[in-house]
């Protein structure tokens, strides 16, 4: 079978077993990169704060001013996390939808490593995404069904800033896996899980494909 050599499985659910996020994205990894996974979890990740004081030192370091020793090690904490995050040769993230949007931690660590000069350049012909080449995941799990053909997808502003934000890094392989439905009848919540691993699976031999290499 194929698969990824390094996998980033970027966590942004705080349920830890009990997240269907991460249970569909476990199925997913087992098949598409077991052994290979890295693990994430944002909400363990203790991101450091991305305040006016931090923005003012990148805005200095560029100017070539003179900063302090804080924010000089700040400065080298975030490049460490953005060059770790573009190590990998893919990345699952497994995202409930909260309050229309994505959780608060994956948020923050997606402003923590988006930075022109770190993870995209602009130029004469624009954006350039230095996080190209490499294949996204998108497990969204969410008590709406907001998927992109059903009535709810105006509301929707979880998979479609995932899809934005990897665009604007250069990344054009983004694959979604829906888990939706799950708030509803036992039944329902059933379906939705059913068909969130029966999309899995099928990404997996997707990916798996020879034709892919
Ligand atoms: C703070 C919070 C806000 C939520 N907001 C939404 C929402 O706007 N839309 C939605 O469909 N589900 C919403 N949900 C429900 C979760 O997306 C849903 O329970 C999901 O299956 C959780 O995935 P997980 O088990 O991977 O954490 C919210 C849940 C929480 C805790």
């Amino acid at each position: 079978m194929g698969g990824f050599a390094r996998l980033l499985h970027v966590e942004a659910s705080p349920r830890g077993p009990r997240s269907r996020s991460s249970d569909v994205a476990r199925r997913l990894i087992d098949r598409i990169a077991p052994g290979t996974v890295e693990t994430l979890n944002l909400f363990d990740a203790g991101l450091p704060p991305f305040d006016g004081p931090v923005m003012e030192g990148r805005y200095a370091l560029i100017a070539g001013e003179a900063v302090s020793p804080d924010v000089v090690a700040q400065w080298e904490a975030i490049r460490a996390r953005i060059d770790h995050f573009l190590s990998f040769d893919a990345w699952l993230f497994s995202v409930p939808m909260w309050n229309f949007g994505i959780p608060y931690p994956l948020k923050h660590y997606v402003d923590l490593i988006t930075h022109p000069g770190m993870t995209f350049t602009v130029g004469e012909t624009g954006v350039v995404g230095l996080a190209a080449g490499r294949t996204a995941i998108i497990v969204g799990s969410g008590a709406l069904d907001i998927r992109t053909d059903g009535p709810m997808a105006a509301l929707d502003h979880q998979m479609a800033f995932m899809k934005s934000w990897l665009g604007f890094i250069g990344v054009t392989d983004i694959r979604t896996v829906d888990i939706r439905p799950t708030y509803g009848t036992a039944d329902d919540v059933e379906n939705a899980m059913r068909r969130g691993y029966e999309e899995a699976d099928a990404l997996a031999a997707a990916l798996s494909r020879p034709e892919r290499v």
